[in-house]
């Protein structure tokens, strides 16, 4: 039950991205031809979702290259390395940016042949973090559709689906459509997670799309629905996971986590281990991302606040570690304690 969608690719020389900013009203591509193109397309979430973050970015670096006048490779490098500084500027918390960028990066860097060698090397390796990606939706639905049980009302928040991955079967959505391919799934709800609204445009969109049960609700009503016994369990991506387990993902998980644990119920995270940052020792060290306060004073284009009003616009928090029941990963299903449980899962 993986979606059709392609949300990133790489076609006729430019990276082509579903414009998620129009969705649900307007199914559009958008082929960025150049490095700025595609970074201001992640600065504004054209395309978003850390592993979606990912992919694009290492089709930038290949773009980068293709795009060089450079004949020589110190000449090359010099212009690759002007688009990973632009690119690592785009987005601050997924780590999946930083990795991809460091994978082309150490890629150029031990390049031994020619220039044109190196571009074709780039696109390839971009190519296969593409190729990995998808694989590892299919892995995250294998694994985790063995925690949900019969019948299930699982609660997601923000988009961690094929929109937030190169397509296929995303990572929380992966969890999900894993399980409704055992026929396990009753209810989908999915908060519409304020402000910039991932669950509503692209969440209810993408599992409508596919014949999902889907059920839109906002964010502060989550709770309540707990509360009358609606909810068996909660599923989420992340953004990024350091070492002791802790999770950065979209504003208002951790709010959901507090609310799970409040109610007795299971907090899975579904993400791939390139979503793991386990130089970091806990969520502390994670940089969030703070964004424009239009994004909360607006609605749709039209001022919902009074004008000039201070504004709190993080667009992540952290979900401590003793709030999540388990993490998902393509290898297997990671439980408590993280730290060692981890560490032995990057090491494999
Ligand atoms: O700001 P966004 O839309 O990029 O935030 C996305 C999320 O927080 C997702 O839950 C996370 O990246 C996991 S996506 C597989």
């Amino acid at each position: 039950m993986s979606s059709k969608v392609v949300t990133v690719e790489w076609r006729d020389g430019a990276v082509r991205l579903i414009d998620q900013t129009l969705l649900p009203t307007a199914e559009v591509y958008l082929d960025c031809r150049d490095v700025e193109t595609l970074a201001e397309a992640i600065e504004v979430l054209r395309v978003r979702g850390a592993p979606a973050i990912g992919v694009a970015a290492a089709y930038g670096v290949a773009l980068a290259a293709r795009v060089s006048t450079a004949t020589d490779l110190a000449g090359l490098r010099a212009d690759l390395a002007a688009a990973v500084a632009r690119l690592a500027r785009t987005r601050p918390t997924a780590v999946n940016l930083f990795w991809a960028l460091q994978l082309q990066t150490s890629l150029s860097d031990a390049w031994p042949g020619s220039p044109n060698g190196l571009r074709a090397a780039l696109l390839a390796r971009a190519e296969q973090i593409r190729e990995d990606d998808l694989a590892a939706g299919a892995a995250l639905a294998q694994h985790g559709a063995t925690l949900i049980p019969a019948e299930a009302r699982i609660l997601t928040h923000c988009n961690a689906g094929a929109l937030a991955t190169s397509g296929g079967y995303g990572t929380a959505l992966a969890v999900i459509r894993g399980a409704a391919e055992q026929g396990k799934v009753a209810m989908v709800y999915a908060d519409e997670t304020r402000p910039l609204l991932q669950g509503a445009r692209l969440t209810a969109w993408e599992l409508a799309t596919d014949g999902l049960p889907v059920t839109l609700l906002c964010d502060n009503m989550a709770g309540f629905l707990m509360q009358r016994g609606g909810i068996d369990c909660v599923v989420v991506g992340a953004d990024r996971i350091t070492a002791n387990g802790d999770v950065a993902n979209k504003i208002g998980t951790y709010s959901v986590a507090v609310l799970a644990r409040h109610h007795g119920l299971p907090l899975y995270v579904a993400a791939p281990v390139s979503t793991l940052d386990l130089s970091l020792a806990s969520g502390a060290e994670i940089p969030i991302e703070e964004r424009r306060p239009e994004e909360v004073t607006s609605f749709a284009g039209v001022p919902t606040a009074p004008a000039g009003i201070a504004v709190y616009n993080p667009a992540f928090d952290v979900t401590p570690h003793d709030l999540v029941t388990a993490i998902v990963t393509e290898l297997g299903v990671v439980r408590p304690p993280y730290r060692e449980n981890l560490a032995r899962l990057q090491s494999v």
